[in-house]
């Protein structure tokens, strides 16, 4: 995985050149020209069902029909660690398509909920490194054989050098001393991310179902609902506003799942990049050729048949943002990570704004990358630096959620 995530780094290109360009046109988000849509109720009945079903079909494959998840333990690990409580839930997931229903493998979630607060808001998180190392307390149960990131060795060191102070373990104690709540999966638990076993467990969940293969960014947006519906059934958190928080490729999954679950109240999607934020028709960044390649288990097959060709593409990644309005989105990016496209993600976010419009909202707040307004509901923020989560990330993150009050968005 650190040889992979190293590709993010790979290219520079000076500030200047990330301003918003004009080489590949902004297509139409409101409708194709035969619908003007006017109202969101009706954006909501004849748009958004036809977008996310091109969506499912031309890039992330079939999200399933139903699912539901099962508790099969809860635990109190601790009562006071890093200044909340921490719980841990055993987890399995029954997913339907069509007429098949398949199990997930068991999966565990850990949640941190801190002290004093009523009904905090929750974000959500997915990492590149397993629940042990989110929450590096002893008590978290391990799992065998699965790599992880933890300690002081070279290889930890090497990765937080690389990828931020943050790219394992967040500031648990700031996020918490804020009133925030932190719930985690490492959903390669149940898809693993790894193109071999990744493609046996999503053909597995998926089976006897002939429409597009579900993709692991799908099946770990998936994992996100999964997170909200235990805790909306928690007293404790029942009327708990939640966060998709992810980083990179689970950045891609955080804007999934609120794209197609109203429960996620807000996202937090830093450095997501292509398949995420960033438009397929920006030429700069990761290319389609290239992430289907190197990430065959990422997607539908169909959209790596779009690779050089992605004006044929009926969507494109700001319809994605449109279908989250008009609810608060932060995207996050660094000047130097050009791999993950600021430019295309802020062309995006153009793209989506006259959707936050029609809901009456301000949305995207800025003509420029570099203008931030963490009250904005389309808060873009860019940093120098490259590709990773570091020192200055959170206290934007957190900033962006203070300024939103992070209350349920009641959509
Ligand atoms: C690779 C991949 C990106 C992804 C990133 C990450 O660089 O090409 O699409 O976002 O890994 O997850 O860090």
């Amino acid at each position: 995985a650190l040889i992979a995530m190293t590709g993010c780094t790979r290219i520079t290109l000076a500030w200047a050149d990330l301003e918003p360009n004009g080489d590949a046109a902004t297509p139409p988000v409101l409708g194709s020209s035969e619908v003007t849509v006017t109202t969101p109720a009706q954006w909501q009945r004849e748009r958004v069902p036809p977008l996310r079903a091109a969506f499912e079909r031309e890039v992330y494959g079939e999200m399933p029909d139903d699912y539901q998840v099962n508790v099969l333990e809860r635990r109190l690990l601790a009562e006071a660690a890093y200044g909340g409580a921490l719980y841990e839930y055993r987890l399995q997931g029954a997913i339907t398509f069509g007429e098949t229903v398949n199990e997930t493998k068991p999966f565990y979630m850990n949640v941190l909920l801190p002290t004093g607060v009523d009904q905090p808001p929750i974000i959500l998180m997915e990492t590149f490194c397993p629940r042990w190392n989110t929450i590096p307390h002893e008590a978290v149960t391990k799992i065998d054989g699965m790599s992880d990131c933890s300690g002081n060795g070279p290889i930890a060191g090497l990765m937080r050098f690389v990828f931020g102070r943050y790219i394992a373990t967040p500031p648990l104690e700031m996020i918490l001393a804020q009133g925030y709540g932190v719930a985690t999966i490492f959903p390669s638990e149940y898809v693993p991310d790894d193109s071999k076993a990744g493609l046996a467990a999503l053909e597995a969940l998926s089976n006897g179902h002939d429409g597009a293969r579900w993709g692991a960014i799908a099946a770990w947006a998936w994992g996100y609902s999964a997170m909200v519906d235990v805790l909306e059934n928690d007293p404790a958190t029942a009327q708990s506003a939640f966060i998709s928080w992810g980083h990179s490729r689970y950045g891609k999954s955080a804007l999934l799942a609120a794209a197609y679950d109203a429960r996620v109240d807000m996202v937090i999607a830093h450095q997501s990049g292509t398949g995420g934020a960033s438009l397929n028709r920006e030429k700069r960044g990761e290319s389609l050729a290239a992430i289907t390649k190197t990430y065959p288990h990422w997607f539908s097959p169909n959209y790596a048949d779009f690779a050089g060709r992605e004006a044929e593409m009926t969507v494109d990644q700001h319809q994605l943002l449109a279908l989250i309005a008009p609810r608060p989105v932060m995207l996050g990016n660094a000047r130097r990570d050009v791999w993950s496209d600021p430019n295309g993600a802020f062309r995006a976010a153009q793209g989506a704004d006259p959707v936050y419009a029609l809901y009456g909202r301000a949305g995207l707040a800025q003509d420029r990358l570099d203008q931030w307004k963490s009250d904005a509901d389309l808060a873009f923020w860019i940093r120098p630096g490259t590709h990773g989560v570091v020192e200055e990330d959170w206290p934007a993150f957190l900033e962006f959620l203070d300024a939103h009050k992070a209350q349920p968005s009641g959509v």
